[in-house]
């Protein structure tokens, strides 16, 4: 028995796509996934008048991935523009406390917007610079208390060792298909949700696809696989 998908679909259209492809897809797996993740290249090419249209077909988790990284008032601002039509938005963990995800968490709060920060990223780059610093940033995300965390399905032991503090926040885990890691990795680490873009929405049959994800989730949530 499938119970609640854990599959949060990365809606990252390509220049040239006309919408219609992207609100069919919305429409056809609104009640298989758990949520949809807009990606910048969604909403430049679509705009408000994109994820308007999508919130019509569907009322799932909807997730702005602005992966924000400014000074409070700009982030402030920015979701204000946007907040009519998500029900979450991601910020980066590196911006800091101070001056920054502070003052956005109260702002999201205060609209009941939930905040989720990336913690580490799936590519491999995330290595150089963000990686090192995760026990800075992770002091971060303690401070602010987010509703949750990205963390990658490329670098599962991160996703484990984040889950092994007992922390409450949610993890969001993205890289599964095109960036190597495999559906259901996410969650065998201890993620609650996996992101996964093209493997789903540049499939021939993307319903088909999304359903076995789900069989296997099932399966792995059960103690099965
Ligand atoms: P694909 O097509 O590779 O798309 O499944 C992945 C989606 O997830 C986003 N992504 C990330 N977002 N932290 C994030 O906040 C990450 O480490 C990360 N890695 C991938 C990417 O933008 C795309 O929408």
């Amino acid at each position: 028995m499938i119970g609640v998908s854990r599959i949060i679909v990365a809606l990252d259209s390509e220049r040239g796509d006309k919408l219609s492809l992207w609100l069919n897809l919305v429409d056809s797996l609104c009640g298989r996934v758990a949520g949809f993740k807009f990606g910048l290249p969604f909403l430049l090419q679509y705009g408000l008048d994109g994820l308007r249209a999508s919130r019509l077909l569907c009322d799932n988790m909807f997730i702005a991935d602005l992966k924000l990284a400014d000074i409070a008032p700009i982030m402030v601002n920015t979701v204000s523009l946007i907040s009519d039509y998500i029900d979450a938005i991601i910020a980066h963990g590196f911006t800091g406390f101070r001056g920054g995800l502070d003052r956005l968490k109260e702002y999201l709060d205060s609209i009941s917007v939930k905040l989720i920060v990336v913690a580490s990223m799936s590519h491999p780059g995330s290595m150089d610079v963000i990686d090192p610093s995760l026990d800075r940033i992770m002091d971060v995300i303690l401070k602010v208390n987010p509703w949750g965390l990205v963390a990658p399905a490329t670098r599962p032991e991160i996703i484990s060792m984040l889950r092994s503090r007992g922390l409450k926040y949610k993890i969001l885990s993205p890289g599964i298909g095109v960036q190597g890691a495999k559906p259901g990795d996410g969650l065998r680490s201890g993620a609650d949700y996996e992101i996964i873009g093209r493997f789903i929405t540049r499939a021939p049959n993307p319903i088909e696809v999304v359903d076995s994800i789900n069989l296997e989730h099932s399966m792995i949530l059960e103690g099965k696989n």
